[in-house]
């Protein structure tokens, strides 16, 4: 990869989406574009500064994601596969398990720019930032992300709700919260 193009790198996975073993694919190629995550940086940089969704089919999402340091998502999922490729900051990602009545840490795993996460569509997760910087990356969802049912999940019971903006906000927290999990 000479040099990094958003355009084609959408074009590219769009294409993948519509073949066989396109998750697998995918993968592929978010490994092989983020081994060079300079170049994402170099292309990308801040244009966006936000979330954008770049590309939503049936078989498809593409975002860019800005995670602002002072905010952290709260523990989801997906219901469907889930590539992510980090260029710039460090994100950090709480990966759960979920019990009958509670929500229990499995494992933290640190982003840097050039690494990929690939989560399975029932993985619980949280995120933000690792440090004061903020993170961005893209996301690959392997379905139309803003249209499949999905969860949010209580901090502390691990209730399941309807992904909704108002049920986001009511499980926002502050990012000393994660503390809880670091114990830094
Ligand atoms: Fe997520």
């Amino acid at each position: 990869m000479s040099q990094f193009d958003l355009d084609d790198f959408v074009a590219e996975a769009i294409a993948i989406s519509k073949q066989d073993d396109a998750y697998t694919k995918i993968k592929q190629l978010m490994l092989a574009t983020f081994t060079q995550a300079d170049k994402v940086a170099a292309a990308i940089g801040d244009k966006y500064g936000k979330d954008v969704i770049l590309y939503e089919d049936e078989k498809i999402s593409i975002w860019h994601v800005y995670f602002d340091p002072t905010n952290v998502v709260p523990p989801h999922d997906h219901q469907t596969d889930v590539a992510i490729g980090i260029y710039q900051g460090t994100e950090r990602n709480f990966i759960f398990q979920r019990t009958e009545e509670s929500l229990t840490l499995e494992t933290i795993q640190d982003m840097s720019p050039g690494d990929t996460l690939f989560l399975s569509p029932e993985t619980i997760h949280a995120a933000g930032t690792a440090t004061q910087e903020p993170v961005q990356g893209i996301h690959i969802y392997m379905a139309a992300l803003t249209k499949i049912s999905r969860s949010l999940f209580d901090w502390e019971t691990g209730q399941p709700a309807s992904f909704s903006e108002e049920v986001y906000e009511g499980l926002r927290r502050e990012t000393a919260y994660l503390k809880r999990y670091t114990g830094t």
